[in-house]
């Protein structure tokens, strides 16, 4: 584990530079632009400024006042994000609305049962090495930090639910053993696929696209009033991650990782046929039960996930189709050949296919894929 705090991003545009530039500096005002004329759900910027805002609450930035993470500014510009944020969310699959709790798990199987062409299913048979990597250094904004958004709502639940979600986050905690995390476990494929574990490493190559999926699951942990989203997010987390888990394990497999630098793959295939079952039977249902209410909101949760998945998987088809890098700036290829190397999968997949060969996707509507 590095418990080295991450570097500053460097700035896209002018509201994530209006939140970078208050960070490096002492505690005091943040002069965030308007947001009227940005699509604040993919946005570039506007999603790295939020990033930096939720950042605080985690690890921070290396030289940044711990002061800033309540400062009244700062969450004055936090909140004009996230509502811009949650506005958008609306716009695409509806605000919260009152529901009867059978309506809203229904939903939630639908949501968790769609079909479509999907992104695991493409990285199984026949993603490169190069495009394997970048899907794991998108990943790696979530799985780095893995199961800590949750853990935020954990005191805003009560009963069934919260015992339930508990349970769920022991298991992705590592059972009270630090190399077990699955954050660790994910570090793990990282450094065996050639690529920084450190967390907050690539920051700067992550798209809009890749930080909304991240900053959507801090959003709802850190707020009381969306603890029945952030319990609708992570209950979908867990339906829809055994089968891509799996997927992603054999496409590893296929292109020359080790047993090792499968694991945290292989684990959820296991884990999450359990954790699918707690979060339905128990979280969902006991939360339900004891706060009918939030219904509408839970439904919400898991609806914004499927939406901000659903880009994300578009994003990087569309992109690996077109035969462009999927992050911002292409990694630097040079690590992955030294691993490879040492590995003896020397650069190439089991099939021999040269791993700088680029497949066309069908990058049509992909489903929610999430993992946990
Ligand atoms: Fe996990
Ligand atoms: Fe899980």
């Amino acid at each position: 584990m590095n418990d080295a705090q991450p570097k500053l991003p460097r700035a896209r545009g002018p509201v994530s530079a209006a939140v970078i530039g208050a960070l490096r500096g002492p505690v005091g005002s943040v002069r965030l632009p308007s947001l009227d004329d940005i699509d604040v759900l993919g946005d570039d910027d506007a999603q790295l400024a939020l990033t930096c805002c939720y950042e605080l609450h985690y690890r921070s930035f290396s030289g940044v006042d711990d002061g800033w993470e309540w400062d009244a500014n700062l969450l004055s510009a936090t909140s004009r994000l996230e509502r811009a944020f949650v506005d958008r969310l609306a716009d695409e699959v509806g605000p919260p609305v009152p529901v009867p709790g059978r309506a809203a798990i229904t939903a939630l199987m639908d949501l968790a049962h769609g079909d479509g062409p999907s992104l695991s299913a493409y990285v199984e048979k026949q993603a490169t090495l190069r495009e394997l990597r970048e899907f794991l250094v998108h990943r790696s904004a979530y799985q780095r930090k893995e199961a800590d958004p949750h853990t935020w709502a954990i005191p805003r639940l009560s009963g069934r639910a919260k015992a339930a979600m508990v349970a769920i986050q022991y298991d992705e905690y590592g059972d009270g053993i630090a190399t077990a995390m699955h954050a660790e476990l994910f570090a793990t494929t990282m450094r065996g696929m050639g690529l920084d574990p450190t967390y907050g490493a690539y920051l700067d190559l992550l798209p809009g696209a890749t930080l909304a999926t991240d900053n959507l699951a801090t959003l709802f942990g850190l707020h009381r009033r969306w603890r029945a989203a952030s319990v609708g997010h992570l209950a979908l987390f867990e339906m829809t991650s055994v089968v891509p888990m799996g997927r992603y394990a054999a496409a590893l497999q296929r292109l020359g990782a080790t047993t090792e630098h499968q694991r945290f793959y292989r684990v959820h295939v296991e884990a999450d046929q359990v954790h699918e079952r707690v979060a339905q039977d128990e979280m969902v249902a006991g939360l339900l039960e004891s706060e009918p209410a939030t219904a509408g909101t839970l439904l919400f949760g898991a609806r914004a996930l499927s939406e901000v998945e659903r880009r994300f998987s578009r994003h990087l088809l569309t992109s690996w189709s077109q035969h462009r890098t999927s992050l911002r700036t292409p990694l630097d290829w040079t690590d992955a050949s030294a691993s490879a190397a040492s590995s003896g999968s020397a650069g190439h997949s089991s099939t021999g296919a040269s791993v700088t060969r680029i497949h066309v996707a069908r990058a049509v509507a992909p489903r929610c894929e999430s993992a946990s």
